[in-house]
């Protein structure tokens, strides 16, 4: 009943309310969603066998000062880079480092852009020449997870409705949803309430309404849904060793749908 206020008179911090945005915020978020797909497309030519994580971590960073942004990852909570590089069973977070890309390898690379105050927020998975075939239906798979969420996003509907959908196209194709990191809401700050389960249940949760902005950023396992989390404190790898992928986009809910404000 009171889950809900419109961001102009909400102060810029989590106060556990939903965030109603209006149109002018709208405009911003898709400048900065923009910025941070196209730094994600600008990184693609980079994958390369070889190159080490540092190194593309790098090329974000210079993309971002570039385009008037500030990479939002770098110094959050002491997180030391402009991006999470996550391969293989790193389900998510994982830290740039000197470790070199080989042929085979699946990854997940993280962006969120500051633009003019605004936060966007999007992930995709990349390979590195040719991949197996398991992992190639992983990454299919945890993309439509995503986009078939989205399809269903408009006023009315429930963010159990989002966590169900993703859960049954997962589990239909034998993989598993991790269960320990979730979308979240967005805007002039990173990290905001509601939480965007990945899982769950029809017409639990919230309604969405329109003016909401969050992200949709499921993480799909090979294996099982078990996590770990390594001595860094920050890299979540599969605790069975098995692959993981994740998609990312930041949504903003309109009259009749949503707006992709991440699309590339
Ligand atoms: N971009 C991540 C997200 O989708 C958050 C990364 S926080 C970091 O919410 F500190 F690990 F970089
Ligand atoms: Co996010
Ligand atoms: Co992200």
């Amino acid at each position: 009943m009171h889950s809900y206020i419109k961001a102009n008179l909400a102060p810029n911090k989590n106060i556990g309310l939903i965030k109603l945005h209006d149109e002018a915020s709208f405009n911003c978020m898709k400048k900065s969603g923009k910025l941070a797909s196209k730094c994600l497309d600008f990184i693609e030519p980079y994958i390369l066998e070889g190159t080490t994580t540092e190194y593309l971590d790098r090329l974000i960073y210079e993309f971002a000062l570039s385009n008037n942004c500030v990479p939002a990852t770098l110094y959050y909570r002491g997180y030391p880079a402009s991006s999470c590089i996550s391969l293989n069973n790193v389900i998510c977070h994982g830290i740039p480092s000197k470790k070199k890309l080989k042929e085979g390898d699946i990854l997940n690379i993280d962006v969120t852009l500051i633009h003019d105050g605004w936060y966007g927020d999007t992930s995709r998975m990349y390979k590195v020449g040719k991949i197996s075939r398991k992992a190639e239906i992983l990454l299919d798979i945890t993309k439509e997870c995503l986009m078939e969420a989205i399809k269903i996003l408009k006023p009315g509907i429930h963010t159990g409705d989002i966590g169900a959908r993703i859960q049954e196209i997962a589990e239909r194709n034998r993989f598993s949803v991790v269960e320990d990191l979730c979308g979240h809401g967005i805007g002039k700050i990173f990290h905001d309430h509601p939480n965007i389960l990945h899982f769950g249940k029809k017409g639990h949760g919230y309604e969405l309404k329109e003016g909401m902005i969050f992200t949709i950023e499921p993480m799909i396992n090979a294996g099982s849904k078990d996590i770990k989390l390594l001595s860094d404190g920050w890299t979540i790898v599969t605790r069975d060793k098995e692959l993981s992928a994740q998609f990312e986009h930041t949504v903003g809910i309109t009259k009749n749908g949503c707006e992709i404000f991440t699309i590339s």
